[in-house]
């Protein structure tokens, strides 16, 4: 079986661009003993690969210049030389950036759908919605009553946050940029949502939408929005640091929060977490998810684009907004 896989030509300085990456056309092996072949459906693309681009050490390694990108991926068993799994099986694996592969059965995760779409697998019901519970349940431990804001509030993660807030009894406040993420906001639930991107002045925003101030910050942003969290905290309120997009492509170092002394006098508790700390979670997690798909709290949307070709400039949107709800690429039935 033939297959196109994208690797990483050079590391991005800046914005990642196209100039940062390659297609190629490799021979896919048939599996040996207790290996498995996969055609690949859906490919993810995620904020944290951009820090894999980068060659230091990190809680995961960077990728390497002339080999394929990897992330989350489903695809269906073509050849199966493994016990454990049959042609035709649904399969979750961090073989993404490639039409299709053979890799040993133990890299590879059975999928059992539930009658959700599988590439929610990938999004809401997968890393990203666990991310959201995890890091609004168990590191800020919001609950009923909370005034809590979420930045990036349109994206993967964020719009699921503000939809576990409100299914919880939090009053949400959102940012995002545009208008039309701010519909979809409305269209999730939540209370009050405001466009960055118009209203820079973040502070004045939030002092205007929650003018009691907030009990829990969501950050998915980092940077001025981190700053402008800090200033509407309330004494005691809790930070989830979950991601500092805003930040990712800085060639130097931002200057932290010029307010960070508030978290002394506020008592403030910010903790940063990495969702892959938490996957005992997950049954937990697709309890709850479940039961609030069932009862209309919790909806999600996806930015598909069509073709492994197509997957760099997928990755790039997570950089300039044009993804709203989950990005995904698509790579063929
Ligand atoms: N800690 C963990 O374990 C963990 C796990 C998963 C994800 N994360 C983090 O969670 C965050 C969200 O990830 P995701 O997968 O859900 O991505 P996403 O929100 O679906 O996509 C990225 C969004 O970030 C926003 N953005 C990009 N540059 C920005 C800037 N300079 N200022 C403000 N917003 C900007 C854009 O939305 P706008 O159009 O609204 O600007 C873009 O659509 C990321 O920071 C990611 O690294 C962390």
């Amino acid at each position: 079986m033939r297959s196109r896989e994208i690797r990483l030509k050079s590391r991005p300085h800046g914005a990642p661009g196209a100039e940062n990456f390659e297609l190629a056309e490799v021979e896919v092996p048939s599996p040996a003993a207790g290996e498995v072949q996969v055609r690949n459906r859906w490919m993810s693309v995620d904020p944290y690969m951009r820090s894999r681009m980068i060659d230091r050490p990190s809680y995961v390694p960077p990728f390497q210049i002339g080999k394929p990108l990897e992330g989350g991926a489903i695809g269906v068993v073509t050849t199966s030389a493994s016990e454990d799994f049959t042609p035709g099986d649904l399969v979750l694996s961090m073989l993404g950036w490639r039409e299709a592969f053979t890799a040993p059965a133990k890299h590879l995760t059975k999928l059992e759908t539930h009658g959700l779409p599988e590439q929610a697998f990938l999004g809401a019901a997968g890393m990203p919605g666990l991310t959201a519970w995890v890091g609004l349940l168990k590191i800020a431990e919001a609950k009923a009553g909370d005034t809590v804001f979420v930045s990036g509030a349109a994206g993967a993660v964020g719009s699921v946050v503000c939809q576990i807030a409100k299914a919880k009894g939090c009053t949400v406040i959102g940012s995002a940029g545009g208008a039309e993420k701010l519909e979809f906001l409305r269209e999730i639930g939540v209370d009050h949502g405001f466009d960055y991107r118009q209203e820079p002045d973040l502070a004045a925003a939030l002092a205007r939408v929650a003018p009691k101030g907030i009990d829990v910050y969501f950050d998915n942003v980092g940077g001025d929005h981190l700053e402008a969290a800090m200033t509407a905290a309330r004494p005691f309120a809790r930070f989830a640091i979950c991601g500092a997009i805003s930040q990712y492509n800085d060639l130097e170092a931002a200057p932290g929060p010029k307010n960070m002394f508030f978290v002394i006098g506020k008592r403030l508790k910010l903790q940063g977490f990495i969702v892959s700390d938490h996957l005992a979670e997950t049954p937990h997690f697709l309890r709850d998810l479940s039961g609030w798909v069932r009862s209309g709290k919790m909806k999600w949307r996806e930015t598909v684009d069509q073709g492994i070709e197509a997957a760099p400039g997928a990755f790039s949107k997570l950089f300039t907004g044009g993804n709203i709800g989950k990005m995904l690429v698509k790579l063929g039935d």
